[in-house]
């Protein structure tokens, strides 16, 4: 049994982690600031004696830093983040204020405690708009598009720092846009919400051709946890994505297949949705397949499968 301290422990992705961990007989605490996570996710993991939840912000370097002298975990698995990729510009300290700045509270506070082992939820979006695909982990990143992307860059830039100064071991994984129960966030939401405003149109940024990968969470936590058990050692770094991948224009056709929908589509135009917005995501993932991971879900199955979480817990839709 281990201990594992999750940053962003009630959101999409941090909740479900929480309870893969707690399933195996591990302890978890939580640290989150609840500001996209939702309590509503920890219901099962609240269940377990293993579990506790911190209500702090990873921005806050002292609270941070206490929870880990208290709990003193061997994994921080850190999620806590801005992940919203979109609005960048309309706040232009976020990313660095979570991302980066809050990532080195992150490991600071880790090496301080004498917690050894960091698990990293960085992105795709890190590559900027690579030439080549499927990107593998060896591309250079030289131009960001998205302070999203620049600030997740920087943090993996702080970590493997760490690794080499302070002989932490890293695993940091460039994940594709995650699908399934949970879902929160991103463009199966969007849509939806614009459906639930107007049945019989939907606005789609972009020309609808942008072609991006996506994975189902459950495959992506299996992928998590092959690396954990295998605990490398010094800064690694891997891809997580599908080898397939579906247009804008794609996703649509399942999204209002499910909603029994069909509405009249409107592009805005452009090859991108949005400033920073890479038209084409696709990541090489034989590294991770070499250790025995591979992917169970379709792409399809990925989409439909979040459309009806989301139809099932409507509550989600209509918090944001
Ligand atoms: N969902 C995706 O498709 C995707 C893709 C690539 C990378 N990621 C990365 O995976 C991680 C988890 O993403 P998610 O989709 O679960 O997002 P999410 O918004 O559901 O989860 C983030 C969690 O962090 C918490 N949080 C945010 N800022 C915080 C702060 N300052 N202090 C403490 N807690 C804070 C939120 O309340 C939330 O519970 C993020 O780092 C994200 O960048 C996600």
């Amino acid at each position: 049994m281990a201990k594992f301290l999750v940053t962003g422990g009630a959101g999409f992705i941090g909740s479900t982690f929480c309870d893969s961990a707690l399933a195996q007989g591990h302890q978890v605490l939580c640290f989150d600031n609840f500001e996209t996570g939702d309590e509503f996710f920890l219901n099962d993991a609240k269940k377990t004696q293993a579990f506790s939840f911190v209500k702090g912000d990873i921005r806050e370097f002292d609270t941070l830093k206490d929870t880990f002298q208290k709990f003193k975990p061997d994994w921080v698995v850190h999620f806590a983040a801005n992940a919203d990729v979109r609005r960048g510009l309309e706040r232009p300290r976020r990313d660095l204020d979570y991302n980066t700045i809050g990532t080195w509270n992150v490991v600071e506070s880790a090496r301080l405690s004498g917690c050894q082992n960091v698990m990293f939820s960085s992105t795709g979006s890190a590559y900027g708009e690579p030439k080549v695909f499927p990107t593998p982990e060896t591309c250079p990143c030289p131009e960001q598009t998205s302070l999203y992307g620049a600030s997740k860059s920087a943090g993996e830039g702080i970590i493997s720092a760490y690794c080499h100064g302070y002989n932490l071991n890293a695993v940091v994984f460039r994940f594709v846009s995650i699908l399934g129960p949970r879902y929160t966030h991103g463009h199966v939401f969007d849509f939806i919400q614009k459906l639930r405003k107007n049945k019989n149109e939907l606005e789609v940024l972009g020309n609808g051709k942008q072609l991006k990968s996506y994975l189902h969470i459950s495959d992506l936590m299996r992928g998590l946890w092959v690396l954990i058990n295998l605990n490398p050692k010094g800064y690694n770094v891997y891809n997580i994505g599908h080898d397939d991948a579906l247009t804008v224009d794609r996703s649509i056709s399942y999204i209002i297949d499910e909603l029994k929908l069909k509405p009249e589509l409107k592009y805005t135009g452009g090859e991108r949705g949005w400033i920073g917005d890479s038209p084409r995501i696709q990541l090489e993932c034989s590294k991770l397949k070499k250790l025995g991971w591979g992917t169970e879900y379709s792409l399809e199955q990925g989409v439909r499968d979040t459309v009806r979480y989301l139809i099932k817990n409507e509550f989600l839709l209509d918090r944001a």
